[in-house]
């Protein structure tokens, strides 16, 4: 999560806008999957962050079709990336590209899953907003915010399964790993661009929305309420560590990024201030 990668992942999301293509994945060594390369933490608990990891990533459609909705009057071209594209009555004529990233993630941490327990996760989807109306300029503040918190807390989780990991097991979540940041600093950099919003404003408004995500998940969780019965104090300290660490690689970033860079990458100014909150 070098300044560098974040800049280069983020400069890759207006050819996404002409010519969409996703990441490609290296290839996973499935056969050498097991309980044994699991370091420094109890496999318990390892499991059920992949449980949780599987869950959190479902359900993509709805997750794809809710961003397009927030996306389409204010950026269509965003909204092209990550719900797709529509024809006029509703039916999903192509998928985004986000949207393509993101389906192979609940998949591999769902096999994963199964290749360390022998069983097979019956995942539950997380509930979904998708009411279809329109959406005020608070509204889609917000709704992009959550997607950064998101990709955020996605980040930071696999960045912690990776540390507690080697070999094939540890490769296979760096492939999904790298997606997330990829997504990440896309948002973020469109996010500051398209909003002008504030590094601290985001951080803000990113650490409120993934607390408020996990509290309103917390009851469709299948291990939801075991984690906290299995993490010991340093476990807890350890990912809440993570979280930081990652906050504060995106702060140096976000720093390093200027206004003048943002606007040659959109190749127009930034998009009114009428989508901040008052
Ligand atoms: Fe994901
Ligand atoms: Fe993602």
């Amino acid at each position: 999560m070098s300044s560098d990668i974040l800049s280069h992942r983020l400069s890759d999301l207006p050819t996404q806008f002409t010519q969409p293509h996703t990441r490609v994945w290296e290839p996973i060594d499935w056969k050498g999957i097991s309980r044994d390369p699991i370091v420094g933490v109890d496999p318990d608990l390892f499991i059920m962050l992949v449980a949780g990891a599987t869950e959190i990533e479902a359900p993509i459609r709805e997750y794809s079709q809710e961003s397009w909705n927030y996306m389409k009057s204010i950026h269509p071209q965003m909204a092209y990336f990550m719900g797709g594209e529509q024809r006029p009555d509703g039916a999903l004529a192509a998928l985004g590209v986000w949207e393509k990233e993101e389906r192979q993630h609940a998949p591999t941490f769902s096999k994963i899953y199964h290749l360390l327990t022998c069983k097979k996760l019956q995942p539950k989807p997380n509930s979904v907003d998708n009411d279809g109306a329109s959406k005020s300029a608070a509204d889609v503040y917000r709704h992009i915010l959550s997607r950064i918190s998101t990709e955020w807390g996605a980040t930071s989780v696999y960045l912690w399964l990776m540390a507690h990991s080697t070999g094939a097991l540890q490769q296979a979540v760096a492939q999904p790993l790298q997606d997330e940041v990829n997504h990440l600093a896309k948002f973020w950099g469109f996010c500051r661009w398209a909003l002008n919003g504030t590094y601290f404003k985001q951080l803000k408004g990113s650490t409120q929305n993934l607390i408020s995500l996990m509290n309103h998940h917390q009851g469709e969780r299948t291990h939801g309420g075991n984690i906290l019965g299995v993490a010991t104090t340093v476990d807890a300290v350890e990912l809440a560590f993570t979280f930081s660490r990652v906050m504060v690689r995106l702060h140096t970033w976000n720093q390093e990024l200027s206004n003048s860079f943002l606007n040659h990458l959109f190749d127009t100014q930034p998009m009114l201030n009428e989508f901040r909150p008052a």
